[in-house]
């Protein structure tokens, strides 16, 4: 891209070279009077200064959750339970959803007479719907608006895993997860936010996976819907920032929950393992509790993930070609092990 269509892309007009060099030289002669007052305090100055404004910025603009009304979808298990407890212990009063009832209601019951000192707790309400079922979702979202009137916090949390090689996977399947765990966010995400909009104020936080970021093998359907996950969210936090709302992009590595135990397989089946690498991720109430963060901070994009996949995401931008060769090399390794 020629240095004036990345102007154009970003849409800003291009510097005057004149004026920034007349304001750099004015800077240079106001330094130089400074040099003469001794540069060490001066400097200890601004920058406890920079910090102090840093901090008060943070605070003024931290979010308290105290009465907010936060949706969480699958918080009948792992990631959304966690996040159920943390925002409840929070103040917020919870929407549960989930396709199982009965386990929502457990969670319902746990929380229900929690109290956590000086925090006003209440007890959480549930809505019951399979969102990979796009005409159930527009019903589901009326049910969860008129639960409190509005929604501060949407937590599109609920997901499915899937294990498979693609020669042996159904197209059906493929869809499938796409299904659940794309385009259901994208319709309960749609149906709430003309709400959100309509008060000028909202926070929509999805939780992908570092596989949004890069793709490995053999999980080709997960690995692409967090894909577009990350994309469609990205483009809604561009889209709807000019009504002061918020969206948070959470891409966590392996955490220790049933995600892989419920994962689907190319035929459809349950895979019913719990993978190595899950149950050593990390603590979900940990993810949780930066997932609070997130809301708290307004932070846009999030990923929670050890040294070596962070290095991946760089790699697969900086030197694509070595990530490709490292990946190739995985299936070798794992087709290797299967033959043993
Ligand atoms: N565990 C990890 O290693 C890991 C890593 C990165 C990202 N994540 C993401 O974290 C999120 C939470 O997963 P988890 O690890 O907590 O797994 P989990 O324990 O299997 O929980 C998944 C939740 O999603 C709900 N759900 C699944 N399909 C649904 C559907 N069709 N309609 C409505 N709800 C549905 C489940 O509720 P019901 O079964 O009651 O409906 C359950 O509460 C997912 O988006 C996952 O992709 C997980
Ligand atoms: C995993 O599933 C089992 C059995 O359904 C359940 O007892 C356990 O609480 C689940 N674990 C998490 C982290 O949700
Ligand atoms: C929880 O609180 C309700 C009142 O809000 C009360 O009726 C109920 O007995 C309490 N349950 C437990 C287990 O303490
Ligand atoms: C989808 O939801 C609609 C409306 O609630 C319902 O009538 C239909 O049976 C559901 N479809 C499936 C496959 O569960």
């Amino acid at each position: 891209m020629s240095s004036e269509s990345f102007q154009d892309f970003i849409g800003q007009p291009k510097s005057r070279e004149g004026v920034e060099f007349r304001m750099v030289s004015a800077h240079g002669r106001q330094m130089e009077r400074m040099l003469g007052l001794g540069v060490g305090p001066l400097a200890a100055g601004t920058v406890g200064l920079l910090i102090l404004l840093k901090v008060i910025q943070r605070l003024r603009h931290k979010q308290n959750l105290q009465d907010k009304v936060v949706v969480i979808t699958g918080a009948s298990s792992g990631l959304g339970k966690e996040c159920a407890r943390v925002f409840h212990a929070a103040g917020a009063r919870l929407i549960l959803c989930g396709r199982d009832q009965k386990r929502l209601q457990e969670v319902v019951e746990e929380l229900r007479n929690k109290t956590y000192g000086k925090i006003q707790t209440y007890s959480p309400c549930t809505v019951t719907f399979d969102l990979s079922n796009t005409s159930r979702v527009s019903s589901a979202a009326e049910e969860i608006l008129k639960c409190h009137g509005h929604v501060d916090v949407l937590i599109n949390n609920a997901g499915i895993s899937y294990r498979g090689n693609i020669l042996d996977t159904h197209v059906s399947v493929q869809r499938d997860v796409m299904e659940t765990n794309y385009f259901g966010p994208v319709a309960l995400t749609q149906a709430i936010l003309p709400s959100m909009v309509d008060r000028r104020s909202g926070h929509i936080v999805v939780i992908s996976s570092v596989q949004g970021k890069i793709s490995i093998p053999y999980r080709s359907a997960y690995s692409a819907s967090k894909h577009a996950t990350q994309a469609y969210f990205d483009c809604l936090r561009a889209e709807v920032d000019r009504f002061g709302l918020q969206v948070s992009v959470i891409s966590p590595g392996y955490i220790r929950t049933n995600l892989s135990i419920n994962a689907v397989t190319g035929d459809g089946s349950k895979y019913g393992v719990m993978d190595k690498t899950t149950a050593k991720g990390r603590d979900p109430e940990d993810v949780a509790r930066a997932v609070l963060k997130a809301v708290c901070h307004k932070q846009k994009d999030v990923v929670l993930a050890g040294l070596l996949p962070t290095a991946a995401v760089y790699l697969r931008t900086l030197w694509p070609a070595l990530y490709f060769r490292l990946m190739a090399s995985r299936v070798t390794k794992e087709q290797r092990l299967k033959e043993e």
